[in-house]
């Protein structure tokens, strides 16, 4: 499996507390059957700006080292929702910005406030500049799961959906639940990755995940969610589904 969206590099948010905290994780992916992560620091959140690249990269590096290689480390980001967006994806070396393992993916957080600066506004401003918005974890957030219509119309627009193992096996709520198996069931979903923070309370797990999806819609989808879509990302190719459109 690949791993699109993980809090893997220590010091620069809520993730790992420390290096060897940040490489345990990396051991419980592979123990887990993750073959690449994409490090996704928060960028543009409130609280945590990491504009700095150049840290990333070589936090990536030096974790894929300590690892033994083990598992591939590539350089990303979640990048909260602002219009600044895709202006500073066009000028990555003033801005900092990072896309998904150097591919034209972003991984967008959206906003916990509903009254943000729209998000079909920034799908929309993104394709026009040539990136390929991933929304995660969508199912997380009531403002967009009450009205699946806004979902499927973001979908319309161009935006790909993320969605937590977590949500899937029920660990962020109800809501969560129900909003992923529903958006995974009616193939609105095209990833799912683990959103790990840690190695006890958000620890990097896709596995059960993954089966609980080929359990349910069979092992083609599950497949595709958690190694061919991803694979697509980090090899920097349209989707298999894009493509069959
Ligand atoms: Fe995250």
């Amino acid at each position: 499996m690949i791993d699109i969206h993980v809090h893997l590099l220590p010091g620069l948010d809520d993730g790992p507390a420390d290096f060897g905290e940040a490489v345990e994780m990396c051991g419980l992916a592979a123990a887990d059957g993750v073959t690449t992560l994409v490090a996704t620091p928060h960028q543009l959140h409130e609280e945590w700006e990491n504009t700095d690249s150049a840290l990333i990269r070589r936090l990536c590096a030096e974790i894929e080292s300590a690892t033994a290689r083990a598992v591939r480390v590539l350089p990303g980001a979640e990048i909260r929702a602002c219009p600044e967006i895709p202006a500073g994806l066009d000028d990555q070396a003033h801005s900092g910005l990072l896309s998904l393992a150097g591919s034209r993916y972003v991984l967008v957080e959206p906003s916990p406030f509903p009254f943000a600066p729209s998000l079909g506004d920034l799908v929309y401003e993104l394709r026009v500049a040539g990136w390929q918005p991933v929304l995660a974890h969508p199912e997380r957030y009531g403002y967009l799961t009450e009205d699946p219509e806004r979902l499927r119309s973001l979908v319309a627009a161009g935006a790909w959906l993320q969605i937590s193992a977590a949500s899937v096996m029920g660990l962020n709520g109800r809501r969560a639940h129900e909003a992923a198996h529903f958006l995974i069931g009616t193939r609105l979903a095209h990833f799912l990755a683990s959103d790990g923070h840690d190695c006890v309370s958000r620890p990097p797990r896709m596995r059960e995940a993954r089966a609980a999806v080929a359990g349910r819609w069979g092992e083609a989808l599950a497949e595709a969610l958690t190694e061919g879509n991803p694979r697509a990302v980090i090899e920097d190719r349209p989707l298999e589904w894009e493509e069959a459109r």
